[in-house]
């Protein structure tokens, strides 16, 4: 049997095609893991809703082979190209014969499907066009008795369908990204499934354990049949590519002890809907202290127009932009490479031509600016920049949100680097940051907060308040990230650490807050 490694290009059109199409291939093992579950049931028919080339049908028929079981491939796909691939990798036309190149979601087959699995197309709903969204919504209404929010992506329609396609007792597979468990379409839609259906298990992945190295989603299993719901499921995160104690563990029905590549937990449904099926339970409620009772979190500044507002020292020169007009800002999460911004990454950032000030005008008529401030948002007005979306809600348009420099600032959405930042150069962030704002100003006040901020047990808590990416990139929203667990253990050890009056410190900030935790001797 041939096996597909599908070289995925990591940019350029080539790559773009596949994002627009949703054509990556399962890798078998995971493959072989999912297809394992929907043949358990005495099943001796499989439907793929999206064959491609042909990934779980070639395991399908290893597997009915194995058993000496006949075993009958059905499915749906839109691309006859990629059923040409699926000849390439080892499938006969016979085995080809029962799919449809047809549009799964708007033009579905009979229902009473037994067995279904799928990894459907990743198609944001951006890319989706409007005629389709409306028939997607009402797919959305007649099912769950009303749409869903319009970010759910073509992924999650193709879960509704194939749930309703699905016979009773039948066994249905689906690897999708997390934003299908984490979107803010995800409530109203879990709750309908977790009322209607039975949830046996979700596996999710370390980011080192990704069946999709290299693409930017990162993806969840859901095993489901469509039974009356049970109170509990079963809940493994794979820590090793490739390992076979995800088959294994799903063959016996969640029964065997699950190897050292896997860790299960059995979970509480409402919990798991809850917290999201994404994230690990949550085993201990958390009622200590969070970020919060510490300092205050809100965007950076979102200019509207970065070519515009965001220059570098080169360009304001040469625009003759007073300096009263300019603040030192910070861009890209990229752009900080260390857990500190200082005067020097900003001076180095300008010697690569990466802007760093922040042109901020305020909201004063148009003929009260300098004559160059004048001259400049004249050909922004000529550009129409007063018409885009964001810049069309102020008044007057060219007038700047205002942050005051934060002392750390958050980069929300980082690969494997979500992180807290000291700032030490006074800069504002753009939309790429948060600004984490302590309540207490004082500068020892301010160290001691950093030294809890870096501590690896303080980010490790992130995965409880941020939503996951590929990659290990997590997003964390500001109000999210006030939620931010701050472990009494990291607050103690800070307590006698070798930082500037440690124990005033943090005696200020329990005295400021009124957390008792803060002083619980180890
Ligand atoms: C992520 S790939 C999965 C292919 C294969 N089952 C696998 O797991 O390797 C998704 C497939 O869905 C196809 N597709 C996209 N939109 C579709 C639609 N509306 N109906 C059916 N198939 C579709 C794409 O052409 C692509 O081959």
């Amino acid at each position: 049997m041939n096996v597909v490694h599908q070289h995925v290009p990591r940019t350029g059109p080539a790559r773009e095609s596949l994002r627009e199409k949703g054509q990556f291939w399962t890798p078998e093992w995971i493959a072989d893991a999912m297809v394992a579950y929907v043949l358990t049931g005495e099943t001796d028919t499989i439907f793929d809703p999206a064959v491609g080339a042909g990934t779980f049908f070639r395991s399908a028929k290893a597997l009915a082979a194995k058993s000496n079981r006949p075993i009958r491939l059905s499915g749906a796909e839109l691309d006859p190209d990629t059923l040409r691939q699926a000849r390439i990798h080892g499938l006969a036309a016979d085995d080809l014969r029962h799919v449809e190149i047809n549009d799964f979601v708007l033009q579905p087959p009979r229902g009473g499907l037994k067995a279904i699995v799928a990894n459907p197309p990743y198609i944001r709903h951006h890319r989706i066009s409007g005629a389709v969204k409306a028939q997607l919504r009402a797919l959305g209404t007649q099912l769950i008795g009303r749409p869903l929010d319009g970010r759910a992506g073509l992924h999650v329609y193709f879960l509704l369908r194939a749930l309703q396609l699905l016979s009773p007792n039948g066994r249905l597979a689906f690897i999708v990204p997390a934003d299908t468990c984490e979107g803010v379409f995800a409530p109203p839609l879990w709750r309908w499934i977790a009322s209607n259906y039975r949830l046996d298990a979700v596996v999710t992945f370390a980011p080192e354990a990704s069946p999709f190295p290299g693409v930017d989603t990162n993806p969840v299993i859901i095993l489901l049949r469509n039974l009356p719901p049970s109170d509990s499921f079963h809940w493994a995160k794979c820590m090793t590519p490739g390992t076979g104690d995800l088959q294994e563990w799903i063959r016996s029905d969640f029964e065997t002890e699950p190897g050292h590549d896997l860790v299960v937990f059995r979970r509480d449904l409402h919990e798991g809907v809850a917290t999201g099926l994404t994230r690990a339970p949550v085993l201990v409620p958390h009622d200590g202290p969070t970020l919060g009772d510490f300092a205050a979190v809100q965007r950076g500044i979102a200019t509207g127009a970065n070519d515009f507002f965001f220059l570098t020292h080169q360009q304001a020169a040469a625009l003759h932009l007073p300096e009263e007009f300019l603040v030192p800002a910070i861009g890209r999460t990229r752009d900080v490479p260390g857990d500190t911004v200082t005067a020097a990454l900003l001076r180095q950032l300008d010697s690569q031509g990466r802007p760093t000030l922040l042109f901020c005008p305020d909201g004063r008529p148009l003929q009260d600016f300098p004559q160059p401030v004048r001259a400049y948002l004249q050909t922004g007005a000529e550009r129409g920049l007063s018409k885009k979306t964001l810049i069309a809600t102020r008044n007057p348009w060219y007038k700047m949100e205002f942050r005051t420099p934060p002392p750390f600032l958050f980069t929300y959405l980082g690969r494997r680097n979500t992180r807290f930042i000291r700032n030490l150069a006074g800069v504002v962030p753009l939309t790429g940051f948060l600004c984490v704002y302590p309540h207490l100003t004082d500068q020892p006040s301010i160290e001691a907060l950093w030294q809890v901020l870096r501590h690896q047990d303080t980010v490790a808590n992130l995965t409880l308040v941020g939503k996951s990416y590929g990659g290990g990139a997590l997003k964390v929203e500001p109000r999210a990230l006030e939620r931010l667990p701050i472990p009494s253990s990291v607050l103690a050890e800070m307590e006698p650490a070798g930082i500037a009056r440690p124990a005033t410190d943090i005696r200020q900030l329990e005295l400021g807050f009124g957390k008792r935790a803060i002083l619980t001797p180890r």
